[in-house]
């Protein structure tokens, strides 16, 4: 009798390391019950070099309770729609597995109900694009069970710029300046040598 139940064990395991015992979770199921908001110092930001403070908690319109299940917040920093357009590898997808909004982790830990703040320097791996930041909730299962973002439904609200570290080489700029400089010269010695060449031709 033991031998069937043991394997019917090892067939659930299986099943769960093939993936289908992951719960599909899709983000539209999700309560927005988390009130989450980021500062920074101005709209365009470093990478590698600026921080964004995070802070989130319970809405307090929610009943006490709401947030019983609720054991570990994950923070994540996501592509707004304007950097997803024509972009596949960081598309929306309902389906929470497969969605590709929220590519950067901010903070992971355990969940408090009072309210917490996070200070976290943008890494340096960050891409040149606008993001805004959400917060999942997730239970004892690891599960995302709500949610909180710094920006509205359509995400348009609150959005920040973050500049990779590769779209700002000093030296580039010092050579575009040089480049400039020199245009300027070269066209001001081709108007004289022309001016020069047409009073020659006058006299
Ligand atoms: C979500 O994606 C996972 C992994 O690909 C899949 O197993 C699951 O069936 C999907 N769920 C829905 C509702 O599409
Ligand atoms: C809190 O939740 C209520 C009800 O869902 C909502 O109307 C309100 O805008 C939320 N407050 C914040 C700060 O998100
Ligand atoms: C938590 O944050 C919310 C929204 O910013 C605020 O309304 C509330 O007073 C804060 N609660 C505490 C205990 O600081």
């Amino acid at each position: 009798m033991a031998a069937p139940r043991l394997l019917l064990g090892f067939l659930v395991v299986l099943a769960c390391f093939s993936e289908t015992c992951f719960a599909a979770i899709s983000f539209s199921s999700l309560r927005r019950t988390l009130v989450v908001t980021a500062s920074h110092p101005q709209r365009l930001l470093k990478a590698g070099e600026d921080k964004i403070i995070v802070t989130w908690g319970l809405n307090q319109t929610f009943p006490a309770g709401t947030d019983s299940a609720y054991k570990t917040i994950k923070v994540q920093l996501c592509y707004a729609p304007i950097s997803q357009v024509d972009r596949a590898w960081r598309k929306t997808v309902d389906n929470l597995s497969k969605d590709k909004t929220c590519q950067f982790k901010i903070v992971k830990g355990p969940y408090t109900t009072t309210n917490q703040t996070s200070e976290w320097t943008i890494e340096r791996d960050v891409p040149t694009a606008t993001y805004f930041v959400r917060a999942y909730a997730l239970d004892a299962k690891d599960n995302e069970v709500a949610y909180g973002q710094n920006t509205d439904a359509k995400k348009t609200t609150n959005l920040f710029e973050i500049q990779a570290i590769t779209g700002r080489h000093v030296s580039l700029d010092i050579a575009s300046v040089c480049f400039s400089a020199f245009s300027i010269v070269a066209l001001m010695g081709f108007f004289l040598a022309e001016k020069r060449k047409g009073s020659k031709a006058q006299q």
